[in-house]
């Protein structure tokens, strides 16, 4: 074997079991200025033509393979370098997280959620309105004129006069302003939800001045209260997860809604617990009534044509109730001990099929 053929062995056999530090010590040792292939390229100089002419290929084949070799080898390594880094990184996602979750949903949070999807089962859209209100959406409208005793009843936080005057700003009462909002903005059929804060003046173990409530509007041709109380009644169903809810409609008094109904909803006690369902006892849940033709002109449209009910639910109440809370405050004070107890994983999305509760 000649000298070449020698090195040539040498050099692919150190090549092929080198690390990637090692292949750049074999290249400069072979390919440098001074390494062993480049001293051969440097003789080819001094050769006799005849010489050149056969050792001359060989001398450059050998460099070519020496290259190739080393390159090769290179991108091998580098290949295999990676896929261990990206073995070692590998996160299957598929699996449960077991880092505890920092924070909770907040039971008035799930239960939005919770009526949004009951709501949609039965066709409802979710529409909002803003919290900052004006006199006009927030009573005027609704069949409550300057004068009326209604206002007094509403401990509404009123914002100073503005200075043209014309507008009297307040923080919304009721989310029934989101009736008005609606009317005039859409054409009916009408059939929406608004859940959201309200605020009055007003603070003991089952007031705060922010609270929740969630409002109903059904604006359609040919409604009644028989419509009013089947919805209730499917709604309250899904809520409370039980099908012995029994209703009660009583008569009442709403400047927006004529005849007007408060609901109460029948409950028994069990082991000194109140548990909804059953007609031993009844607690009042909600206020409704069919809207007042007044309120649908106030909107632009006519009542001749197009008549609706409403409906109007405290939330925090509705979590209490369901959720066996007992202080109203405790929802406000931020105890992230109250929190953890009766929060709710981020994971929880209430769906039907799953038990809105679930
Ligand atoms: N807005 C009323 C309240 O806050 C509740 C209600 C809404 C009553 C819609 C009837 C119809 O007390």
């Amino acid at each position: 074997m000649s000298d070449l053929d020698q090195l040539k062995g040498d050099l692919l056999a150190a090549i092929d079991s080198a690390d990637l530090a090692r292949l750049e010590d074999i290249r400069v040792s072979a390919l440098g200025k001074s390494g062993s292939v480049t001293g051969l390229l440097k003789t080819l100089g001094g050769m006799s033509p005849e010489e050149r002419q056969t050792t001359g290929p060989r001398i450059h084949a050998l460099r070519e393979a020496v290259t190739e070799a080393l390159t090769g080898r290179k991108a091998g390594l580098e290949r295999e370098a990676l896929d261990a880094r990206l073995a070692g990184e590998t996160l299957d996602i598929t699996l449960p997280v077991d880092v505890p979750a920092a924070g909770t949903v907040h039971p008035v949070s799930q239960v939005m959620d919770e009526l949004a999807e009951i709501f949609a089962d039965l066709g409802f859209a979710v529409a909002t309105g803003p919290e900052i209100e004006d006199d006009w959406h927030n009573f005027t409208a609704l069949n409550i004129p300057e004068s009326h005793p209604a206002r007094a009843m509403h401990d509404t936080f009123y914002f100073p006069d503005e200075p043209d005057g014309e507008r009297k700003m307040l923080l919304r009462t009721h989310t029934s302003p989101v009736q008005i909002r609606t009317m005039v903005n859409q054409q009916p059929p009408i059939r929406i939800i608004a859940p959201g804060r309200t605020y009055r003046s007003d603070s003991d173990a089952t007031h705060t001045p922010m609270f929740h409530q969630v409002e109903g509007l059904v604006i359609d041709k040919g409604i009644t209260l028989g419509h009013l109380k089947w919805t209730l009644e499917t709604f309250l169903k899904a809520y409370f997860e039980r099908d012995d809810i029994v209703l009660r409609l009583r008569p009442s008094y709403f400047p927006f809604t004529e005849p007007s109904a408060e609901v109460d909803v029948g409950y028994t006690i069990q082991n000194g617990k109140r548990v909804i369902g059953g007609s031993d006892h009844w607690m009042e849940v909600l206020g409704s009534g069919m809207v007042h033709p007044k309120v649908i002109a106030a909107c632009g449209l006519d009542p001749d044509e197009w008549q609706g009910f409403a409906f109007g639910c405290g939330i925090d109440r509705l979590a209490m109730l369901k959720y066996g809370m007992d202080d109203l405050r405790a929802f406000f004070d931020g105890d992230i001990r109250w929190l953890k107890h009766y929060g709710f994983a981020a994971l929880d999305v209430p769906t039907l099929s799953g038990g809105v509760g679930a």
